[in-house]
């Protein structure tokens, strides 16, 4: 498993598994936003070890039809980067807009992380949170990060309260479309760390 830079080739599969694993998705756009403004502090998880087919495997309902350049159609796999390459896992991270305009510090945010099911608990999303939180700080001098989780979601508060020692700024009522409310967390990020 490599934990590396997310590039512009990477947003395909960061987009397929956010679909999969989360309700709060994003268009293309979005994510090209993201990456080709910050490309320092975006960052996946990728597997080479393409005997592990097991849960990427029911990521690709949705496989893209491509025609080749001789007219014949080919079955494209979102889970692959690149051939032997899968995608495991994402942290989608950013700056805040503006900085100029608002008299805030610098200041980061994650707007997306996920893991896909069977890598879980192997310290994956930690991994990739230190280095998207390291680079907002080494990079961009960011003061503190911010992100919202959703209350029922014991795996990520327990990753962002716990491990990472986030802490519950306000909870934001019905802020997810389905009417359940988030928790605002903020980190301040200390140069110790
Ligand atoms: N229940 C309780 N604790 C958990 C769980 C769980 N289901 N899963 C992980 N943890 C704990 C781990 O034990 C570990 O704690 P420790 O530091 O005390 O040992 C800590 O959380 C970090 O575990 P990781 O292995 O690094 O986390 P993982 O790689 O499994 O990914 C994640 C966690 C990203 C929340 C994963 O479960 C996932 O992809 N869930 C679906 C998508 C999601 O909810 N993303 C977050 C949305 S919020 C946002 O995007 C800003």
């Amino acid at each position: 498993i490599t934990i590396r830079r997310a590039t512009i080739d990477d947003i395909i599969c960061m987009q397929n598994a956010n679909l999969h694993n989360l309700p709060e998705n994003y268009m293309m756009k979005y994510y090209m936003y993201h990456i080709l403004s910050w490309p320092e502090l975006s960052f996946v998880a990728t597997t080479t070890d393409i005997d592990v087919e097991q849960d990427t495997q029911d990521a690709n309902e949705d496989y893209m039809i491509m025609n080749d350049n001789l007219g014949n159609s080919i079955k494209l796999d979102p889970t692959y980067v690149r051939p032997g390459e899968k995608l495991i896992g994402y942290v989608l991270a950013k700056m805040n807009d503006d900085p100029d305009q608002s008299n805030e510090p610098a200041n980061g945010h994650i707007t997306s992380l996920s893991v896909m099911r069977t890598f879980r608990r192997m310290g994956l999303a930690e991994k990739l949170m230190r280095q998207a939180l390291f680079a907002m700080r080494e990079v961009n001098q960011a003061t503190y990060v911010s992100l919202h989780v959703r209350q029922s979601n014991r795996a990520a508060l327990h990753l962002y309260r716990d491990t990472l020692k986030f802490e519950v700024l306000s909870i934001e009522k019905s802020y997810y479309q389905d009417g359940e409310d988030a928790y605002a967390m903020e980190k301040v990020l200390d140069l110790d760390e």
